[in-house]
C-alpha cells in the first residue's frame, strides 16, 4: 500500500478541522443478510479515502496537529482461525503511517482523552446510525472530568462537507485507478454483447442472468473485489424500469438489451451503459432512437470541460433528445409546440425523466456539492412546470480539472396515446464516464463503443 498517499490526506484534513480540531470517522458496520449469513463487507468510503484499510470495526481518529490514530480488531488466534487476518493495533502504526494505534475495545476509554483540549469535534452528521449518542458519551464522560482540569470541546461540526470537497477531485492515482476501473466493465460489456448474439445464432435460449454473469465473470477475472452497484441487465420492455436488476427475463431476437453496470476496483467505482440490439443487428426504429442518444450525449460531452457548470451537460443533452422528439413524432408539435417550449415544460420528461450525470468516484453516485461553494448566497426561487412546486437553485457547480462525472442520457417509450406504436417499449440509454480537463473531458469507458455500426461490428463475432 502507498501510506504517503493516505498520510497526505490525513494531513490535508488536519489542515481543514483547523490546529485544535478532531475528527472521528468509524468504517462501515457490518450487515446481516439473514440469521447468521452476513453481507459482504464493504468499508466506509470516506474511512478508506484516509486509511486504505478495509478491515471491518474499525475507527480513524485526526486531530489538526496532522496526527492520527487508528481504532481496529485486535489480534485474536482463534476469531482469524474462523473470520481471517487481522493487522492489529501492534502492527497498524507500520502498515498504515498512523502515529498511534489501539484495540476497538478501547475506544470508550481513549477517546474521552482524545477529545480534551479540543476546540470543535469532527465527525461525518446522519449517515452511521447512533455516532452521535457514542460522541455524546466521550463527551458527556470528558465533562464529568472537568474540576480536575478537563475542556470539553464547544463546537460540533459535519466531517462530510471536508471530506467531500477533498474527494470531490480525484489526485492522479485515483484517475488510474478509475481508468482501469472502467476498462475492465467495458471488457465486460464486450462481453455479454457477443455472448447474446452468439448464443442467439446457436438457437439457445438466452436469459438475463446468462449475460450478467459474463459481467462478474470478467469483473472478478480481472481483480474487482465486486460489482459497484446491481448490475441492470434488462432485455426489452424492462429497460423502461429504470432500476430494474438482473433477473430471469427472456433475452429475444430483435428486442434491444440496456446493460448498465460497473466493477468497483480497489475502492473506486465505473459506471456504463450500453444498450444493444439482442442479436447484433439494430431494426429502423431501434436504430433511430438510438442514434439520438449518441447525438445527445456527444452534445452532452462536448460540454463537458473546466470553467462549464455541471448542468451544462444536461442542458445540451435535453435539446438534443428534445428536438428529436419532435422530429421523430414522439411528441407532437401541434400539442406541445416549439423546441422552447417543450424544454421550458418539460415535455421531454415523458421519456426522458432523469439528469444526464452524476460524479463518479469511491462511491457510485461519489459525494461532492453540485451547487459552487462560492455562489451559495445566490439563490433563486422557480415554480416547476410540471409539478408546480417551488424549487429554489443555485449556481451549478464549475467543473474543475480532476473531477470525474458520468454522461448518460437515455430515452425510454412507455405506450402512451399518440406514441408512434414502432418506438414502443423501447429502452436506451448510453452511458460514459469522463475525467474533466482544462480543454475537455477524458472519457474512460470508451473501450466498449458506443456508435451503432461499431457495435453491431462486434457482435458479428
Ligand atoms: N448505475 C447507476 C447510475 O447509472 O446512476
Ligand atoms: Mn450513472
Ligand atoms: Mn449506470
Amino acid at each position: 500500500m502507498n501510506q504517503a498517499i493516505y498520510q497526505a490526506r490525513r494531513t490535508e484534513l488536519a489542515r481543514r478541522i483547523g490546529p485544535q480540531g478532531i475528527a472521528i470517522l468509524p468504517t462501515a458496520p457490518e450487515q446481516q443478510r439473514n440469521r447468521d449469513a452476513d453481507f459482504l463487507f464493504r468499508h466506509d468510503s470516506y474511512f478508506y479515502y484516509l486509511s486504505g484499510f478495509a478491515e471491518p470495526k474499525a475507527w480513524l481518529v485526526v486531530t489538526g496537529d496532522g496526527r492520527s490514530t487508528l481504532f481496529c480488531n485486535p489480534k485474536d488466534v482463534e476469531r482469524e482461525i474462523w473470520d481471517g487476518f487481522r493487522a492489529g493495533p501492534e502492527a497498524a502504526p507500520a502498515l498504515l503511517g498512523v502515529d498511534a494505534a489501539f484495540s476497538v475495545n478501547d475506544l470508550d476509554a481513549q477517546m474521552p482523552r482524545l477529545l480534551d483540549g479540543r476546540d470543535a469535534v469532527w465527525f461525518p452528521f446522519a449517515t452511521h446510525q447512533g455516532l452521535e449518542s457514542r460522541v455524546d458519551g466521550w463527551l458527556g464522560s470528558l465533562r464529568s472530568r472537568v474540576r480536575f482540569g478537563a475542556l470539553t470541546p464547544e463546537t460540533q461540526r459535519d466531517l462530510c462537507g471536508a471530506l467531500d470537497e477533498m474527494r470531490l477531485v480525484k489526485d492522479v492515482h485515483e484517475q488510474a485507478t478509475m481508468r482501469r476501473a472502467a476498462q475492465i466493465s467495458a471488457g465486460a460489456h464486450i462481453r455479454a454483447m457477443r455472448l447474446s448474439a452468439q448464443m442467439l445464432r446457436e438457437g439457445k435460449e438466452v436469459r438475463e442472468y446468462h449475460l450478467d454473469a459474463e459481467l462478474l465473470h470478467e469483473f472478478r477475472r480481472h481483480g474487482s473485489q465486486y460489482p459497484a452497484y446491481g448490475s441492470i441487465v434488462a432485455a426489452g420492455a424492462n429497460a423502461c424500469v429504470l432500476h430494474y436488476r438482473a433477473d430471469e427475463g427472456l433475452v429475444r431476437d430483435g428486442e434491444l438489451v440496456l446493460i448498465d453496470a460497473g466493477c468497483e476496483l480497489d475502492g473506486y467505482a465505473s459506471d456504463i451503459t450500453r444498450t444493444f440490439p439482442a442479436n447484433g443487428k439494430f431494426s429502423g426504429p431501434q436504430r433511430a432512437l438510438y442514434d439520438l442518444v449518441l447525438a445527445s450525449q456527444a452534445a452532452a460531452v462536448a460540454a463537458t470541460q473546466a470553467g462549464a457548470r455541471f448542468t451544462d451537460p444536461h442542458e445540451a443533452t435535453v435539446k438534443v433528445l428534445s428536438q428529436g422528439m419532435l422530429d421523430l413524432g414522439l411528441l407532437d408539435k401541434n400539442k406541445v409546440g416549439s423546441l422552447e417550449d417543450v424544454i421550458e415544460k418539460r415535455a421531454y420528461f415523458q421519456f426522458y425523466m432523469h439528469r444526464t450525470g452524476h460524479w463518479l468516484g469511491m462511491d457510485v453516485h461519489d459525494c461532492g456539492a453540485y451547487t459552487e461553494p462560492s455562489e451559495i448566497g445566490n439563490k433563486t426561487e422557480r415554480r416547476d412546470a410540471l409539478t408546480g412546486e417551488t424549487l429554489i437553485s443555485r449556481p451549478a457547480r464549475i467543473l474543475r480539472p480532476g473531477m470525474v462525472l458520468t454522461i448518460e442520457p437515455g430515452l425510454y417509450v412507455r405506450p402512451a396515446e399518440g406514441v408512434p406504436e414502432q418506438f414502443h417499449h423501447i429502452g436506451i440509454r448510453i452511458e460514459d464516464d469522463a475525467i474533466v480537463t482544462d480543454s475537455g473531458c477524458e472519457l474512460i469507458s470508451r473501450d466498449v463503443p458506443v456508435d451503432a455500426d461499431a457495435i453491431e461490428a462486434l457482435m458479428r463475432g
